[in-house]
C-alpha cells in the first residue's frame, strides 16, 4: 500500500525503511523536501520524498511521527487528512521527556483525532524504541516485541494490524482510542527505563499468556 510519513527523524526513517522493505511505496513527508529525498535515496526504490502534504495526500495510511509539541503544526502542514488511516506513535512527553503533559482524561492520540479532522486516527508503535527498528530484528530470543495497538475504527485497526505483523512484531489490539491514556504511559515509562534508569534501548515489552 502507499504509506505516507510525516517526519523524518528516528520512528519515521525506521518504519518507512522496514515498511519499504516489505514491499509497501513510502513517502516521506519533511518540512525540508531535500532531507526526505535524502533519506528516500539511502533506502531505494520503494521510497520517496516531498513535503508534509505531499505525504498526507499519498498515504492510504499516515505515520505521524514528530515532536509532540510540534504535532499540531504537522497536521496543519498535512492539510486534509479526510479518510486517512493517521497512525499516532507519538508520546507527549514534556521537553524533558521524563513526564506526559497530556493524560488521565485524554490522551495525544484523542486530541490528535481533534485536529485531524476525518482521519481514522490508530495508535500504535509509541512503546518501541526507534533502536529496536532500526536493528532490523523484532524478536528477543525467539520471541517478537509486541506492539499494542488503539483507536475507534474497526477496519483501520485491521490494516494497522496487518502492517505491525508483517514487520514480524506481536500486534496486540488495546481496544478503543481513550485507551491510549494507558497506551501513553507505557511508551514514558520505556523513556524512563532505557534513559532515566540506564536500561538502554535494547528493550521491548512482550506479553506472557497462559
Ligand atoms: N525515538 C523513539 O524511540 C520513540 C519511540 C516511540 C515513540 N516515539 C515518539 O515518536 C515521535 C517521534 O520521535 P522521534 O524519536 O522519531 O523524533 P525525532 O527523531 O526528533 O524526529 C521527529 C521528526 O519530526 C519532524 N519535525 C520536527 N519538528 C517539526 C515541526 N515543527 N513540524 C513538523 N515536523 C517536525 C522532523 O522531521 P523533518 O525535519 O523531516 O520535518 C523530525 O525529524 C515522538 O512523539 C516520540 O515521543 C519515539
Amino acid at each position: 500500500m502507499n504509506i505516507g510519513i510525516i517526519g523524518t527523524g528516528n520512528m519515521g526513517s525506521g518504519l518507512g525503511k522496514l515498511w519499504a522493505g516489505k514491499g509497501h511505496k513510502v513517502l516521506f513527508g519533511s518540512r525540508d523536501p531535500q532531507k526526505a529525498n535524502t533519506l528516500a535515496s539511502s533506502i531505494g526504490p520503494n521510497a520517496s520524498g516531498g513535503t508534509i502534504a505531499d505525504a498526507a495526500k499519498f498515504g492510504e495510511a499516515v505515520l505521524l511521527a514528530t515532536p509532540w509539541a510540534a504535532t499540531r503544526d504537522a497536521i496543519n502542514a498535512a492539510g486534509s487528512l479526510v479518510g486517512k488511516i493517521l497512525i499516532d506513535c507519538t508520546n507527549p512527553l514534556a521537553p524533558d521527556y521524563m513526564s506526559l503533559v497530556v493524560g488521565h482524561t485524554t490522551s495525544g492520540a484523542e486530541e490528535i483525532a481533534k485536529w485531524a479532522t476525518g482521519a481514522k486516527v490508530v495508535k500504535a508503535f509509541n512503546a518501541v524504541f526507534a533502536q529496536v527498528l532500526h536493528s532490523g530484528n523484532p524478536l528477543f530470543g525467539s520471541e517478537p516485541a509486541t506492539i499494542f495497538y488503539c483507536g475507534d475504527d474497526a477496519q483501520a485497526k485491521g490494516i494497522v494490524a496487518g502492517l505491525i505483523t508483517e514487520l514480524d512484531f506481536e500486534a496486540i489490539d488495546a481496544g478503543p482510542l481513550k485507551n491510549a491514556r494507558a497506551l501513553e504511559p507505557l511508551g514514558e515509562l520505556f523513556v524512563q527505563l532505557g534513559y532515566g534508569l540506564g536500561m538502554g534501548t535494547n528493550i521491548a515489552v512482550k506479553v506472557l499468556r497462559r
